[in-house]
């Protein structure tokens, strides 16, 4: 049956690597009849968590109303969560972390337990040759999903890419593609 699949990228760079790697992983998702929802945190307006503790009293996720709010309600209605990423100085670009930090809004409200049981993936790119130069970028969303009690059903790591498209050089789109089957 398809399920509710909700790809979150992290460059602002539209058309890079990790823009590419979510695309083979929604290629592949949509074939198998799965409904994704994308939203690229990179080029959409997404302030950081202000610890206000006011989560959902308007009645919305966040009441700071930007672009987060979206992302919130589509997250809660997924069955599963892919994060595609660069690396930037040795972790996540900063509005896709954002959108992480941003998720305390279930946290602060009592709502945490509502959205349980996703599955969840991340996929990451980075241009030194080093693949555990990623360590750090995926930690802290992998951390996340096991204490969101989410599935974790794969990560990809592709080291060696600094120019957009130079991830089509790889087998990461492949591994990205091969997560659509367990999601
Ligand atoms: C601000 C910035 C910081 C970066 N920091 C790192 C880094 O710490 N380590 C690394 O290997 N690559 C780093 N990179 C390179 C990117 O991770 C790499 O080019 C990646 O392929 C970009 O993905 P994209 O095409 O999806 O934007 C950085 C790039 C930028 C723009």
């Amino acid at each position: 049956m398809g399920k509710n699949v909700v790809v979150i990228t992290g460059s602002p760079r539209k058309g890079g690597n990790s823009d590419i790697l979510a695309e083979a992983f929604i290629e592949e998702a949509e074939k198998k009849g799965h409904k994704v929802q994308r939203f690229d945190s990179g080029r959409l307006k997404i302030g950081p968590c202000h610890a206000c503790n006011n989560c959902f009293k308007k009645g919305k996720p966040c009441v700071f109303d930007d672009d987060f709010n979206a992302i919130a309600t589509a997250v809660q209605a997924a069955d599963a969560v892919v994060f595609s990423m660069p690396t930037y100085w040795f972790s996540a670009p900063s509005n896709i972390k954002a959108v992480l930090d941003r998720m305390y809004s279930f946290l602060a409200s009592g709502k945490i337990a509502d959205i349980a049981g996703k599955k969840a993936a991340i996929l990451a790119c980075c241009m030194s040759e080093d693949p555990a130069i990623m360590d750090d970028v995926k930690s802290p969303f992998i951390k996340s999903f096991a204490f969101l009690k989410w599935d974790c059903i794969g990560e990809v790591s592709v080291p060696k890419v600094a120019n957009p498209g130079d991830v089509k050089n790889t087998d990461g789109c492949k591994q990205a593609a091969a997560l659509a089957d367990l999601v």
